[in-house]
């Protein structure tokens, strides 16, 4: 953890830390707590594919075990002209974590957009609907 500066490139810098043997699709995350910090991720892969996480995940569960509990922004970077956005279940971590934070899409040159993650996780299921029945 360290003190925020500039998103996309904190997580460009981690991107270079990516274990991405299997695919070689590296991506990197960096991550802004609510009180300034930032937590950044890469992918990791192992060779049984499936275990596979994504950069999201990692920045997001390293956050939460060193005690994070509120969050603002998240970037993604990978080196693509298409914006790399977080995938399903990535979507989903961040949004029971996170909530509706804003989600920074960039490669390894410029900024490819911002969306609210409630955009991109429309009708999420959370913990409010385990309370109802
Ligand atoms: N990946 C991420 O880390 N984040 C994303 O948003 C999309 C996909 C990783 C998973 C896998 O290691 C590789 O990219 C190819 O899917």
């Amino acid at each position: 953890m360290f003190p925020m500066n500039d998103l996309p490139a904190m997580a460009r810098q981690a991107r270079q830390r990516a274990r991405a043997d299997y695919s070689r699709f590296k991506v990197g995350a960096a991550l802004e707590t609510a009180d300034g910090q930032v937590i950044t991720g890469c992918n990791i892969e192992n060779a049984t594919y499936g275990l596979t996480l994504c950069a999201e995940r990692v920045a997001m569960f390293k956050a939460v075990s060193e005690g994070s509990r509120s969050f603002r922004r998240i970037a993604v970077v990978a080196d693509t002209a298409d914006p790399t956005p977080p995938c399903g279940p990535c979507r989903q971590i961040l949004w029971e974590f996170a909530g509706d934070i804003e989600v920074i899409l960039a490669n390894l040159k410029e900024e490819k957009g911002r969306h609210q993650l409630s955009v991109l996780l429309p009708l999420p299921f959370d913990s409010r609907l385990l309370s109802k029945k």
